[in-house]
């Protein structure tokens, strides 16, 4: 265990995923710093927090827990800094990263953030499947670089993958499993490739899922049905797909096709033309189904 005190997180990317990052950080009690590059999505993701925290009054409600009160919404915003400057993250003991899946994107901001952070202050990697090693060698603290593969919703799922690289220290992965416990949250701790364990498997089959639609040999309804009537699963792979954001699927399996050189992570051509017709899924109210 580390002897430094944790007390302000800094969460880049306020996307899906950033957002809720910063809203479990604040719930348990740490100062966020959230940083994304326009006031426009900041002021998106400030209501996206306020209505997953109104989701999880009404869901404890109703499970006959006593709902947080408003208050206590009002509080949990307040820990929360929303800026369009990174270097507010200056003052960060902990850095969790969740930009767009894209090495181009993430790459000059690991720069910037090693130069700007404090030499002690680790930084998590949330992504689907560039590898943490790669995160590792543009920095000066490979060892503080480790991979938490948060799960969508952050706010429902107990469970984070999380990923040592080549590396990635042992107080550094005990920090990591440190802070998701302060949040409430398990790790398991897997070692570093394309994809990890979670997204080479599910990848693949929302890939696939997504052939059988474009050679019309079912449409997403029907595939969604089967996963779900027949092997009991809560959501279908294209509904997953969905709800991940197609646009970070696509550029997810490109990844991986790229990373293994292997033809099966060919991505699926119905996939992209999706994502140029500005389907990205629920985030934009239509995917692979229509939300809106
Ligand atoms: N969506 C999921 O279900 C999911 C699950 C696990 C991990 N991830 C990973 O988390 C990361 C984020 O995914 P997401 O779904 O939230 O994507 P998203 O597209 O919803 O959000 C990405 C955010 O990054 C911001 N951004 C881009 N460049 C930036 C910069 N230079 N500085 C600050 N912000 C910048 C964008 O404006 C956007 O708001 C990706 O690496 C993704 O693979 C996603």
């Amino acid at each position: 265990m580390s002897d430094i005190t944790i007390q302000t997180i800094g969460v880049i990317g306020a996307g899906v995923m950033g957002s809720e990052v910063a809203q479990v950080f604040a719930q348990a009690g740490f100062d966020v710093v959230l940083v994304d590059t326009t006031d426009e999505v900041l002021d998106k993701a400030r209501q996206s927090v306020d209505r997953s925290l109104r989701f999880q009054r009404m869901l404890g409600a109703r499970r006959g827990l006593a709902p947080p009160p408003a208050a206590a919404r009002a509080e949990v915003l307040s820990r929360i800094r929303f800026t369009t400057e990174l270097a507010d993250v200056a003052e960060a003991d902990f850095v969790v990263e969740n930009v767009t899946e894209d090495w181009d994107v993430k790459r000059p901001i690991y720069v910037e953030l090693d130069q700007l952070c404090k030499p002690h202050t680790v930084f998590a990697v949330n992504t689907s499947c560039i590898p943490i090693t790669r995160v590792g060698g543009v920095t000066q603290r490979p060892d503080k670089i480790v991979g938490a593969h948060f799960m969508n919703p952050v706010s429902l799922k107990p469970m984070v993958e999380v990923i040592r690289g080549y590396h990635t220290s042992d107080e550094t992965v005990q920090t990591m499993l440190d802070m998701l416990a302060a949040i409430g949250k398990e790790g398991v701790v897997v070692a570093d490739s394309p994809g990890f364990v979670s997204n080479r498997v599910l990848m693949l089959t929302v890939n696939e899922a997504a052939y059988l639609v474009h050679e019309g040999v079912a449409d997403a309804t029907q595939v969604d049905r089967i996963f779900k009537g027949c092997f009991g699963h809560t959501m279908g792979p294209l509904e997953t797909a969905d709800l991940i954001g197609l646009d970070t699927i696509l550029l997810s399996i490109q990844g991986l096709f790229e990373s293994f050189a292997d033809s099966k992570y060919r991505p699926c051509p119905l996939l992209a033309r999706l994502v140029d017709a500005g389907r990205l899924g629920r985030k934009s109210g239509h995917g692979f189904h229509d939300y809106e």
